[in-house]
């Protein structure tokens, strides 16, 4: 297969009631185990870079590992930029072949998100490509990127941002939090709220720590993309670990890498199969 479009992946999970996983890759070991565990799995999902990621590659480069992942895969996938900080990242990531784009400006105020939403958002649906945006904003560690701000989404704000900005999926800030530091504590009954006035379907971003109950519960309120960064970079950077801690010696790169993209693989089997039990 080819990476499929954003807009065909969401309509084939609307079709087929599943919640689509986003998974963060950062590198050529990560990008094909994302498309490996999803194949073990036979469910759709998003592979997905953020610009702060973007910093060891370039969105060629992992366009063109995910196209390559691809070649071998039976399920449909996107190829997602995550948290894209600026218009010229996401006119670089969709020039090279993503097929999905987040702009996020949440950090920016109300009207300068709008603003930014509103002139990515032109660029990708020129090319057919749905945007994603994000109102309010998540505390927690993005990496290596620390927010402190703990800014939940004001249903009352939601309908006017999606109609101004033209967004098609819609992040949302509801108690959950990027990272393993923080306990996520999602309130359900705003994201049933924002759910009864967004016309668009929602993202959850850190998925890594939310109880897999709570997933359940939140499908029921339109969420269509639950993104997991956290718990597959555990899964990479231990293999390295627990091997390095019991030999100093060890240093076949090619084994460990091997290893590790059999461990993330299953990570990211378990995790999309569990979200759509
Ligand atoms: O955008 C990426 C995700 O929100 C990652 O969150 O590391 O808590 O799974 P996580
Ligand atoms: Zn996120």
């Amino acid at each position: 297969m080819k990476i499929v479009n954003g807009f065909d992946l969401m309509k084939f999970a609307q079709s087929h009631g599943l919640l689509l996983p986003a998974f963060n890759t950062t590198n050529m070991e990560m990008t094909y185990a994302i498309v490996k565990g999803l194949n073990q799995a036979n469910l759709p999902g998003y592979v997905q870079i953020s610009s702060n990621n973007l910093r060891l590659s370039n969105p060629a480069a992992i366009a063109y590992l995910t196209a390559d992942a691809m070649r071998n895969s039976d399920v449909p996938v996107a190829l997602h930029l995550d948290h894209g900080k600026s218009y010229e990242d996401v006119k670089a990531c969709v020039d090279a072949g993503f097929t999905s784009i987040m702009i996020d400006a949440s950090s920016l105020p109300f009207e300068e998100n709008i603003k930014e939403v509103r002139r990515a958002t032109e660029y990708c649906h020129f090319y057919g490509i749905p945007v994603e945006a994000e109102l309010g904003a998540l505390r927690g560690k993005e990496e290596d990127i620390v927010n402190e701000a703990d800014c939940k989404t004001d249903p009352g704000m939601v309908a006017d941002f999606v109609e101004r900005t033209g967004c098609d999926l819609l992040a949302v800030s509801v108690g959950n939090v990027h990272g393993l530091d923080i306990q996520p504590k999602v309130d359900l009954p705003l994201l049933e709220e924002i759910s009864k006035v967004s016309p668009v379907p929602l993202v959850m971003h850190g998925g890594s720590g939310i109880p897999f109950e709570t997933v359940q519960q939140a499908r029921k309120y339109n969420l269509i993309k639950i993104n997991y960064g956290s718990d597959l970079r555990r899964a990479f950077v231990s293999t390295f670990g627990r091997t390095y801690e019991k030999n100093h010696n060890h240093a076949s790169v090619i084994e460990l890498s091997i290893e590790a993209v059999d461990n993330v693989a299953a990570k990211v089997a378990e995790l999309v199969k569990v979200i759509n039990a």
